[in-house]
């Protein structure tokens, strides 16, 4: 009760008040200590001890990992992180569309950058080091004046690549002019390779450590098989499907739903399961070895489960934290479990992109698989 009280006080706030202030509360331990039910994952190279986390921007400095996993989610995403600090675009840049359960953001890569993410980081590897079942992923991206964008990815892995359990490629945000476009063939395998520099080059024990991809939601059908078809010949571990969209097509019937930036939370659920479910299709009709993390408008058990059964080894969320509060991992986890019990699923393995279209993956995780034909 208490949970639901604060959060509906922070959501009085502007955003970007708020969100600095459940940074502070986490930061102090004024929060809730949740560890219930499970779903763990293992993914080989990658061991999660459950399979929800929290998506990038939300700790975009590296400052309450530790706190994370009080709120039951298995892995957190820290970052952006750029290589100089960076102020970002001009405020108001985040805004909440309260009818439409969404966020639209234009924070441009706001963070205090690599150094002191390293600092932050490297302090709470003393407690907690590289491999435990809690995971945290670094996810990296250049800064907006670079002269040289692939060199800050470079440069980003060499320093960063250490305290990391897997390095996320930012290729998708839309504030950060063109970013997008390296998503293209020629760019990617560029900024892959400079990546692997990276990483053969810093101080991690793990020269092999996996590699995601962070694609945009917005990319079409010949660019997302691209983008595949590189990942799979670059032994990258998998993709994060997705970033925001700049699509406004879902009818939204917020006042502030045509300022500029990424779109996030409800309406961004369809498109972004869509892209997810065609990259599981793409996958497993070329028998290529790519593990996918969905996110895009996850709120509920439900939501989460249709990601599942499109395709996603894991599940995160963000904007659903700002509208549900910090009890939200746990409702979706045994959430979940009930779904897989009504099912008589034993190992969530068993339904991981089982489905091909995304209605029908809804329409299970309502009925259950008894009305489901293949
Ligand atoms: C305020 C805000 C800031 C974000 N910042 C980043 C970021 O720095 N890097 C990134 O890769 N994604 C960023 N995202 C995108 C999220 O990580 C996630 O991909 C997207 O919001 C979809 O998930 P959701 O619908 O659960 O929010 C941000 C999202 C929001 C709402």
């Amino acid at each position: 009760m208490i949970w639901k009280f604060i959060t509906f006080f922070v959501r009085k706030l502007d955003p970007e008040i708020a969100h600095k202030l459940t940074i502070k509360f986490l930061k102090i331990g004024l929060h809730p200590r949740l560890n219930q039910s499970v779903i763990p994952v293992n993914l080989g190279d990658l061991i999660c001890k459950n399979l929800l986390g929290v998506a990038a921007g939300f700790d975009k400095n590296a400052e309450v990992m530790n706190k994370i996993h009080f709120l039951n989610f298995g892995f957190t995403e820290v970052g952006t992180i750029t290589p100089r600090p960076q102020y970002g675009n001009p405020k108001p840049r985040i805004f909440r569309l309260e009818k439409d359960k969404a966020i639209i953001n234009r924070n441009g890569f706001n963070n205090s950058g690599m150094l002191q993410a390293k600092k932050n980081l490297a302090h709470y590897r003393k407690k907690l080091p590289v491999g435990s079942d809690f995971l945290v992923g670094i996810n990296i991206g250049p800064n907006k004046d670079s002269k040289d964008r692939f060199s800050d990815y470079k440069v980003l892995a060499k320093n960063l690549s250490k305290f990391a359990d897997y390095i996320s490629i930012n290729v998708s945000s839309p504030n950060t002019p063109n970013l997008r476009e390296f998503q293209n063939k020629e760019n990617l395998e560029k900024v892959i390779n400079f990546v692997k520099e990276g990483i053969a080059t810093s101080k991690t024990l793990n020269k092999k450590l996996p590699i995601f991809l962070k694609i945009a939601p917005d990319v079409n059908k010949k660019t997302l098989k691209s983008i595949i078809e590189t990942a799979y010949s670059q032994k990258i571990f998998g993709l994060i499907i997705s970033n925001t969209t700049l699509d406004r097509s879902s009818n939204l019937k917020s006042k502030r739903s045509n300022e500029l930036g990424g779109l996030s939370g409800k309406p961004l659920f369809k498109k972004s399961t869509d892209i997810l479910s065609q990259a599981n299709k793409i996958i497993k009709n070329n028998n290529y070895k790519l593990f996918l993390i969905a996110a895009g408008g996850v709120s509920d058990s439900k939501t989460a489960y249709v990601k599942i059964l499109c395709g996603a080894h894991l599940v995160q969320l963000y904007s659903s934290l700002t509208f549900e509060g910090p009890l939200v991992a746990n409702q979706i986890i045994s959430g979940i479990l009930k779904l897989m019990k009504r099912d008589n699923i034993k190992n969530i393995f068993d339904i991981i992109g089982v489905i091909d279209n995304p209605k029908e993956a809804m329409n299970v995780a309502i009925n259950g698989f008894k009305n489901h034909k293949n």
